[in-house]
């Protein structure tokens, strides 16, 4: 027999009643959820029936988070409530703060963010206390901490001091603040608040399915996460948005996107920023994170980045009728903010913490533990040979 890991028996036969194996359970129904809903026919996208367009332009991050909690947008009396909560949530111990102070400098802030979370479940007295009521604090926590963990590790690995949180200011406000000590102007939180609010849900996506299976067997919502974020460092996934920027980069000039995406194009190369998994006919999140990305470039005056923007999604689309997704907009938009590019994916964190929250409460409500099935592909069964009589 191979010892290749991609060993195929010769004799397979297919199981009949398996043969429907969905690779990748592309169009598999899984399960129900009120949490949002993908339509790729209209290209829309509702977080509990709102669209998502309608909630970037009209709410703040925290009224989102909200929404995803509690299923109802918040009154004004609600609203002053949890962020009142979720400020005094926003300093991590200094046990943790040496935590990420210690991790090697070149570790990737994924890494870094994901120890953090990890080490916080560690921390916390109610780690098996999964009711609703501590699950929902719990999530406010975790709102709250991570941002507060990916600004020490943007400080530390500059080899510069943490800035703490100031409860002074709102949850994008206070980010810019730790991470360079300073509030930008408006049209920059709202930009940035904006992405937080297109990345901060979108169904059974890896992620968000990760947390869901973690969740079913009963683990807490820490495991979840962690588990959450390993699935989203992924390039195919959440990572996707570093790759976008890193791509415009080894483009660098928008004269040059055209012919360099033709290239790509003949030579089989993945682009990544491109495709969905669901949405085949544009992804309706980025619409309005081209907006902001191309106010990220008006308030820099750096107009190269939306320029190759341009051309490489014409190129794409014109020949093989592949559309942008978030990530492609959103890249561009976090460097021109001054991010360093492997932050992107760990601000991807901060915001879809809320949707990994909303569906672990949603799972652990109404739970079943989720065990799907496999085609067995391998050897036929077979009696074990003693090592001394092994060829
Ligand atoms: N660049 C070039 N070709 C692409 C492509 C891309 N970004 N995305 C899909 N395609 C092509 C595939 O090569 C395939 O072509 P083929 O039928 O000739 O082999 C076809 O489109 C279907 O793609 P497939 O990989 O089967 O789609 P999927 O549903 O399995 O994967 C993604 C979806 C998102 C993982 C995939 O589009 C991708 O890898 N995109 C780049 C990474 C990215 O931006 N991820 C963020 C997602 S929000």
């Amino acid at each position: 027999m191979s010892t290749q890991d991609n060993y195929v028996n010769p004799d397979y036969v297919p199981e009949p009643e398996k043969v429907n194996t969905k690779k990748g359970l592309e169009g598999s129904v899984i399960d129900t959820s009120s949490v949002s809903k993908v339509n790729p026919d209209t290209n829309s996208l509702i977080y509990r029936g709102y669209p998502v367009h309608d909630l970037a332009e009209n709410c703040r991050f925290e009224e989102v988070a909200y929404l995803m909690y509690k299923s109802e947008l918040p009154t004004a009396a609600q609203l002053a409530e949890f962020e009142k909560l979720e400020r005094s949530y926003r300093d991590i111990s200094k046990d943790n703060l040496n935590v990420i102070k210690a991790l090697p400098k070149k570790c990737h802030p994924m890494d870094s963010i994901r120890t953090g979370v990890s080490f916080l479940g560690c921390e916390d007295e109610r780690v098996w206390d999964a009711s609703p009521a501590t699950n929902f604090d719990k999530a406010i926590r975790l709102l709250a901490k991570i941002p507060t963990m990916v600004a020490a590790d943007f400080r530390f690995k500059k080899g510069l001091d943490f800035i703490p949180p100031n409860k002074d200011l709102s949850l994008a406000e206070n980010f810019f603040h730790m991470c360079f000590g300073k509030v930008p102007q408006k049209e920059v939180v709202k930009a940035f608040d904006v992405s937080l609010i297109l990345y901060a849900e979108h169904s059974f996506n890896a992620s968000t399915f990760t947390s869901r299976v973690v969740t079913s067997t009963e683990s807490d919502i820490y495991s979840a996460t962690v588990a959450g974020i390993g699935a989203l460092k992924g390039p195919l996934h959440g990572g996707a948005n570093e790759m976008v920027m890193h791509m415009m980069k080894e483009i660098a000039d928008p004269a040059k996107a055209e012919q360099w995406m033709l290239d790509a194009l003949a030579n089989k190369r993945k682009v990544m920023g491109f495709g969905h998994r669901v949405y085949k006919k544009g992804d309706s999140r980025v619409p309005t994170m081209r907006k902001y990305a191309q106010v990220m470039a008006d308030v820099t005056g750096e107009s190269k980045w939306m320029r190759m923007y341009d051309s490489l999604e014409k190129v794409m689309v014109e020949k093989k009728k592949i559309y942008p997704n978030l990530d492609f907009p959103a890249g561009p938009a976090y460097f021109m903010m001054g991010f360093e590019i492997d932050f992107f994916t760990p601000i991807f964190v901060m915001a879809r913490t809320t949707g990994w929250s909303a569906h672990i409460m949603e799972q652990a409500a109404n739970n079943r533990i989720i065990r799907p099935l496999s085609e067995y592909i391998g050897s036929a069964q077979r009696k074990v040979t003693p090592i001394s009589e092994r060829r």
